[in-house]
């Protein structure tokens, strides 16, 4: 109780903001007790009261203070065309202000596909050159969350793993919590006995679809999509889309938007 919060800087670059809204409805642990006991939200340009000047100067103070000491949290990516003019943050280019908040951090986390990957806004032909935050954060370690959005509880997981031990979990090849993204949505999927018998929904509408039989037919991409769906679900651990009776989209894999279209069989 006594322990500092970590203090954290949550910046957004190119984004939907649905990563904050996915956040902001962790069950476990309730996002007030990861925000208000957990960590120290210094700066976070969407939900903070502070705006313009003010905001800004919490950037500078911030990275003064805590340098070397705090976690920079991202959503979105930087898009690179034009010298960055297609996103404009304070005033510059995100991108400047995302190598530079980098530069003094401990690490870096990157939230949901955008960051990890570049998501819609990197569709080709990408005309603003949207890119991942790997490829201009070089210096730091960086936690990839990916989803579009990720698991709310699988985002506080990760803030309640680093603030727990004071160190980043591991990460698989591609830079993935292990504890989250180890598994297939396949492998634990609950129509998996479905798909084994050969059991397969053929249309939307059909009898195979009411039975709740497997999705694979339907372009359900959960054979080959690493996230924890199948296993924590969705607002609470309530549900996750193949339990909605939608096959998975893969929206946790690297390229997935440019996979489609999600209908054509
Ligand atoms: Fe939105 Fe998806 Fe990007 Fe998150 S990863 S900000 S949900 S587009
Ligand atoms: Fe696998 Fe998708 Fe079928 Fe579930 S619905 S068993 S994830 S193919
Ligand atoms: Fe995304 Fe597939 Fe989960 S579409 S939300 S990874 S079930």
């Amino acid at each position: 109780e006594t322990k500092p919060r970590i203090p954290v800087i949550w910046m957004h670059g190119l984004e939907c903001t649905c990563c904050s809204e996915s956040f902001i409805r962790s069950a476990h642990p309730l996002v007030k007790d990861a925000v208000l006991s957990m960590i120290s939200l210094d700066y976070d340009d969407t939900i903070m009261a502070a705006a313009g000047h003010q905001a800004e100067a919490i950037l500078e103070e911030t990275r003064a203070k805590y340098k070397g000491q705090y976690i920079l949290a991202v959503e979105g990516n930087p898009p690179l065309n034009e010298d960055g003019m297609y996103c404009i943050d304070g005033g510059r280019p995100f991108v400047e202000k995302l190598k530079e908040m980098a530069d003094d951090s401990m690490a870096v986390i990157a939230w949901g596909a955008c960051a990890s990957w570049g998501c819609v806004q990197a569709a080709k032909p990408n005309p603003t050159q949207a890119v991942p935050i790997d490829k201009v954060i070089k210096n730091k370690p960086i936690i990839k969350v990916p989803g579009c959005p990720p698991i709310a509880e699988v985002m506080t997981g990760v803030v309640t793993y680093v603030t727990t031990f004071g160190k980043l979990p591991e990460l698989d090849r591609q830079g993935r919590p292990k504890m989250f993204y180890s598994q297939r949505i396949h492998d634990k999927c609950y129509r998996r006995s479905h798909f084994d018998a050969g059991q397969f929904v053929e249309e939307w509408d059909d009898d195979a679809a009411r039975k709740g039989y497997c999705l694979y037919k339907m372009g359900c991409k959960g054979p080959t999509t690493y996230n924890a769906c199948s296993t924590v679900r969705w607002n609470g651990g309530v549900s996750f889309p193949i339990q909605s009776g939608h096959g998975c989209i893969g929206c946790s894999e690297d390229g997935f938007w440019d996979q489609g279209p999600f209908y054509e069989r």
